[in-house]
């Protein structure tokens, strides 16, 4: 399973592209700045992954011209769009261009399977927000990834809303390819008692 990195801090960033393991870089209106689409940008600028960004509307006019402008980019980032038939109509016209979309706030596979029918590269489905009110996250990944391979649909799983190091462990079991975490969670994977103590042992 590969990991994204969720964070727009620059910082951050670079010192995890540093240790090799990051292969992509998502973020939301809540982790940019207020120009919005110009911070993404610079994200590209500095560290050369293509960056995952929502434009910030809910008007549909003004979302029409957000993707255009997107489209503008396509070498640099990937359009984030809510699972909405609107916005479906707008985004497929050029995924067909190829712009590359990553539907987010996703939280059910019918949503998924929506997702993988306009030819999305990537399905966010929100973990921790499912978590949240009572459902299995991991459950809607496995069968989101089951329907995907029986129907031979290319859009890869991005578990996002990752909120603890377990979550990324039961996404990658329940068959996502990508889990995109905070840079806190990512150092946290490396943890375990037995590895501590193995070190300090050995150092003796
Ligand atoms: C993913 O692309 C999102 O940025 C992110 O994981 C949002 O999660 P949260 O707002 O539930 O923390």
């Amino acid at each position: 399973m590969m990991i994204f990195i969720d964070s727009a801090d620059s910082q951050e960033i670079y010192s995890l592209i540093d240790s090799g393991l990051i292969s992509g870089i998502t973020t939301n209106p809540k982790l940019l700045t207020n120009d919005n689409m110009s911070h993404a940008l610079e994200l590209y600028k500095n560290t050369g992954y293509k960056i995952s960004y929502q434009p910030k509307t809910t008007n549909p006019i003004m979302f029409a011209s957000q993707i255009s402008k997107v489209f503008e980019h396509k070498d640099k980032l990937i359009l984030k769009i809510p699972p909405c038939i609107d916005c479906f109509g707008y985004a497929s016209q050029f995924i067909k261009k190829g712009l590359d979309v990553n539907v987010t706030l996703v939280f059910s596979v019918n949503q998924a399977i929506l997702a993988g029918n306009i030819g999305a590269k990537y399905v966010s489905v929100f973990v921790g927000r499912l978590e949240d009110r009572g459902d299995n996250p991991f459950e809607i990944i496995q069968d989101i990834r089951k329907i995907y391979d029986m129907n031979n649909i290319k859009t890869k799983i991005i578990a996002a809303s990752i909120r603890n190091v377990e979550h990324a462990q039961k996404s990658a079991v329940a068959g996502a390819h990508i889990s995109t975490i905070s840079p806190k969670i990512i150092r946290e994977l490396f943890n375990h008692e037995l590895t501590e103590k193995g070190i300090a042992d050995f150092a003796k």
